[in-house]
């Protein structure tokens, strides 16, 4: 099994930057890269801020904000991943954009290096078809959850080519980590989103039938299910642009129990799109 020790992160978006503080956290050092190195560097500064945070509250001390902040390097060019045992993709979710990632990765990348993606709603399969066979059996989904340096969930997704090897070592490296791994099948929307989806939208027609307000529901999750936070909050965090889409990959994927709700689709309409535009189900 290979042994996974240095790691790679190319895109350092919002999960590409998490992703590669939980393993500069853990001791792993760890590359990563975006379309320039300014945009790579962006990405490595906004973690100053998640890392103050934590200096602030007691959490971490000076010493290991520098130590965390130490362990990334940002990159402009994928060759600095070529001595990479592991390279997580979290580019922007297109899947042209990820397979020309992949294809040179592949010629760049040492013969026993893993790559893996983050993506939330393209087929790893699919992902993968890019590859050579051999290639491809060291591919793999990793999808963390946001905010991912915090979030212990990563869900493991093996394509219908991932060796065995693979699954273990990324399995290992990730409890390493001090993640908690799940296993799950290549279905559109894996278990997290067709859980939280299916979960939502029923909170969507209580809200649509008139049953309970929108702040009712939220005290319904908050004090009868043990949840950090309501519902409808949380949908109003990730923000509805987003959430449509993924209640339309689901709805194409398994039909009418995740069709789109009709309030959300007005929220959007609206440019009501959550916090980021100061309104949502709630105003901010
Ligand atoms: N946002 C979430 O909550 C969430 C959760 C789980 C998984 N994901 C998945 O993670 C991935 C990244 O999402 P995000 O929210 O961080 O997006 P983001 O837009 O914040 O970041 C994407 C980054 O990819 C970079 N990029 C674009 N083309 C690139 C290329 N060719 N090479 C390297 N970098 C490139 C962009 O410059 C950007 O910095 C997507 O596949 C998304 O579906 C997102």
């Amino acid at each position: 099994m290979t042994e996974i020790q240095k790691v790679g992160v190319v895109g350092a978006g919002m999960m590409g930057s998490e992703i590669a503080l939980s393993f500069s956290q853990n001791g792993f050092y760890t590359v990563m890269s975006d379309v320039t190195l300014e945009r790579a560097q962006q990405g490595k500064d906004n973690l100053v801020k998640v890392l103050d945070k934590r200096v602030t509250k007691g959490k971490i001390t000076e010493e290991e904000k520098k130590k965390y902040m130490d362990g990334i390097k940002p990159a402009s060019t994928l060759e600095d991943m070529a001595d990479c045992d592991l390279v997580i993709e979290a580019a922007i979710e297109v899947l042209d954009v990820k397979w020309d990632v992949y294809k040179k990765l592949d010629s760049i990348c040492k013969d026993k290096a893993i790559i893996a993606s983050n993506t939330s709603s393209i087929s790893i399969t699919k992902l993968a078809s890019v590859l050579s066979e051999v290639s491809a059996a060291r591919f793999i989904g990793t999808h963390f959850n946001s905010p991912a340096s915090v979030m212990k969930l990563v869900e493991i997704i093996p394509g219908l080519l991932t060796s065995d090897q693979t699954q273990a070592a990324v399995h290992a490296v990730l409890t390493k980590i001090r993640k908690e791994p799940v296993m799950v099948k290549d279905v559109t929307g894996f278990a997290l989103n067709r859980l939280f989806h299916a979960f939502y939208l029923e909170a969507c027609r209580l809200i649509e039938e008139g049953v309970c307000s929108v702040e009712d529901v939220d005290k319904v999750c908050l004090y009868g299910l043990g949840h950090p936070m309501g519902i409808f909050k949380l949908l109003d965090l990730t923000g509805h642009d987003l959430n449509m889409n993924v209640d339309q990959i689901l709805f194409d994927a398994y039909g009418d129990r995740f069709r789109p709700s009709a309030y959300i689709q007005r929220l959007v309409d609206a440019g009501k799109l959550g916090k980021k535009t100061g309104e949502g189900f709630y105003k901010y």
